[in-house]
């Protein structure tokens, strides 16, 4: 953990998926269904209660960043039987008591996937109202100056199929990024969420630092499990530390492997 006082200490999360059942889900939701997931979320939420304990143990965050895919949606493909919670408000209440949680005084939440937040309407929009912290705003892209450190935040980077080839390719849009607009740098910190695998690209000469986080959301049954052997997703998020232009770092926090896994039957 990063052991230094910075002027701004950022929590960093995103795809959260509430209403999911494998989504972060605060204990006052954790209801009990008999299948293998009950146990999956509580050890998720556990894991994620330990850890960030231990980051506000010397202060606690400035601001709250959330990258998009704060609630699971209608759940189309599954006509939303599968979800722990089917109604979009009370996902909406599910994202909200980790926000609160986290409890940032100010809050920015961009965005999500349209399958998942609202092909018309912005469902996440109803987290708002539901924050304790009254300093919050919603929008698509949000550009932040941070004591001069540009940061550009939006859910959705460009993604591919493969696991492997993604990784790459993700780590050369981040540097393309980065040199925008005819070499201009567009920010210093650019933050991607959505393929819910975590990388980081920085250029400490080039004051960058590109990002995409992790998810708070583990593995389900739906899609994700049943798919070729693909990589599991990364259960976390990710702090920021920033003082100035010549002094900002990360620390990304992801969950062990053991809390995704199903039981292991005996023969
Ligand atoms: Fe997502
Ligand atoms: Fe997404």
């Amino acid at each position: 953990m990063v052991d230094k006082s910075y002027r701004f200490k950022i929590f960093l999360g995103s795809d959260g998926h509430g209403g999911s059942p494998v989504g972060i889900t605060h204990p006052a939701f954790q209801i009990k269904r008999g299948d293998i997931f009950d146990k999956i979320r509580k050890d998720q939420w556990d894991w994620l209660d330990e850890e960030i304990t231990k980051i506000k143990m010397d202060s606690p965050f400035t601001h709250g960043l959330y990258n998009g895919d704060l609630i699971e949606g209608d759940g189309a493909e599954t006509r939303g039987i599968t979800n722990l919670y089917p109604d979009r408000i009370d996902q909406c209440r599910v994202a909200a008591a980790l926000i609160n949680f986290i409890d940032a005084p100010i809050n920015y939440i961009s965005k999500g996937t349209p399958r998942h937040t609202g092909r018309v309407e912005d469902w996440e929009e109803a987290i708002l109202p539901l924050l304790r912290s009254s300093n919050n705003k919603i929008q698509v892209v949000f550009e932040f100056d941070c004591n001069g450190v540009k940061i550009n935040m939006k859910h959705k980077p460009p993604s591919r199929s493969d696991a492997a080839l993604r990784k790459a390719f993700l780590a050369n849009v981040l540097l393309n990024i980065r040199f925008k607009d005819r070499g201009a740098c567009i920010a210093n910190i650019i933050l991607r969420s959505h393929v819910h695998k975590a990388i980081a690209v920085c250029l400490p000469g080039y004051r960058f630092l590109g990002i995409i986080t992790p998810a708070l959301q583990g593995i389900g049954d739906g899609f994700g499990a049943r798919q070729l052997d693909n990589e599991p997703p990364d259960f976390g998020f990710v702090v920021l530390y920033i003082n100035d232009i010549n002094d900002f770092t990360y620390e990304f926090h992801i969950a062990p492997m053991d809390i995704q896994r199903r039981d292991i039957i005996c023969l």
